[in-house]
């Protein structure tokens, strides 16, 4: 009898079906306001769209060459100097894969060995646990935990990030701006980090796809690469999705040095070989010409959030501030559902907003059970909906 569980190799056995489907699929039976998955519910720039048509009638419909059609890592290249990180080679540092998500297993595969251990902050994107089990390293968690008073941030213990480091260590994998806490990680825990790594000898996979998306001058996006001493041990993971609201058009890359960049290659090589080649070089106009879209993007995001906190707040959750991402945080103890299932569930079903359960962002469930995670990357209009709905939340 072939079917079930049974024929689904060991290694993702653990994971059963993503919670984005799952979610996604509950909030359309309900006609949900979906703020579950993170994705607009609006269009990229012109900018982006033209460039890809101009390639498709140009006639680029071959395979880009392995690393990425040179217009699209130059412009990455240029993109990474005018932030002021510094200058890189876009042939020898910059490879083009299939959204983030590919760079990541790109990054795992090519770069760990079985027993390997890779240091991971939890909650954490799933992707960073299930690239671990495609390359038979074991993760080791690390707490990011809720501040305790309004304007704080998550924080990590020092000590637990100490010893989740031992000599097993080939990695540690950093997401900042973080998904789901909003967090952005400060100059000086990135230090913390740096440091540790080179101690060890590890190398840091740093997953910076929110990078454009910060709300408060006093925290800023900070590339780990750019510490000293950090460049030859990063590996910078970015993509177009959330800068350019073009999720699906699953455009990403990965900066890295010679010998880290063959890593990642060595891998992509085998996995996809290339991303779509119009898309590459409509991504490559964007990132050339962004205008002000950037701009607008965080100031709509920064205004959404708020509203969306507000109305949280009103309907008795504890919000926890979001720096950066477009996700927030929230404690809904206070309601009295058993857990983040439930309560998540209900919001769907009931209230007609669905959220993600973020027990599935932990290897211990438990942590998350008092969580829900709110994706604000929504038209105005989707926004106060979901407000108004959730008005309904305590009656
Ligand atoms: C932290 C993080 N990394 C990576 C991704 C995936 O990026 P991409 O769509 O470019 O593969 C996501 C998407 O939700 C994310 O939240």
């Amino acid at each position: 009898m072939l079917g079930g569980m049974s024929q689904i190799a060991h290694r993702f056995r653990p994971f059963g079906t993503s919670i984005f489907a799952e979610m996604s699929a509950l909030a359309a039976a309900h006609k949900a306001v979906n703020l579950a998955q993170g994705f607009p519910d609006f269009d990229g720039p012109e900018v982006a769209t033209h460039g890809a048509v101009e390639a498709i009638r140009a006639g680029k419909g071959q395979y880009a060459p392995m690393t990425g059609v040179p217009p699209l890592r130059e412009a990455v290249a240029a993109a990474w100097q005018r932030d002021g990180r510094g200058s890189i080679d876009p042939e020898a540092h910059v490879t083009v894969t299939s959204g983030c998500s590919e760079g990541l297993v790109a990054a795992y595969l090519g770069l760990l060995n079985p027993g390997d251990e890779v240091v991971i902050f939890e909650p954490y994107f799933d992707f960073y646990v299930t690239c671990a089990a495609m390359a038979g390293a074991t993760p080791r968690f690390v707490r990011l935990n809720p501040p305790s008073s309004s304007t704080g941030a998550f924080t990590f213990d020092e000590g637990e990030l100490r010893r989740a480091f031992t000599s097993r260590t080939r990695a540690v994998v950093v997401n900042t701006p973080h998904n789901p806490t909003g967090k952005v990680f400060s100059r000086e825990e990135l230090s913390l980090i740096a440091d540790l790594a080179q101690r060890h000898h590890a190398v840091v996979i740093t997953d910076e796809v929110y990078e454009y998306l910060t709300y408060e001058a006093a925290r800023p996006h900070i590339s780990i690469a750019t510490l000293p001493g950090m460049w030859e041990r990063t590996i910078t993971l970015s993509s177009l999705g959330k800068t350019f609201s073009l999720t699906g058009w699953k455009v990403g890359w990965a900066v890295a040095p010679e010998p880290l960049s063959a890593c990642v290659r060595a891998a992509h090589q085998f996995l996809t070989f290339c991303a779509a080649t119009p898309l590459q070089h409509g991504a490559a106009a964007a990132i050339r010409e962004p205008g002000d879209y950037p701009a607008h993007l965080r100031a709509l995001y920064a205004a959404n959030r708020d509203l969306l906190a507000a109305a949280l707040t009103r309907a008795g959750l504890t919000v926890y501030p979001s720096h950066g991402t477009y996700f927030l945080m929230a404690d809904h103890a206070a309601l009295g559902f058993a857990d983040d299932r439930a309560f998540c569930t209900h919001l769907t079903a009931k209230v007609g907003v669905a959220a993600i359960p973020p027990s599935v962002f932990y290897h211990d469930p438990a942590a998350g059970k008092r969580l829900a995670r709110f994706a604000f990357c929504k038209k105005r209009e989707t926004i106060d909906e979901a407000v108004r709905r959730l008005e309904t939340l305590r009656t």
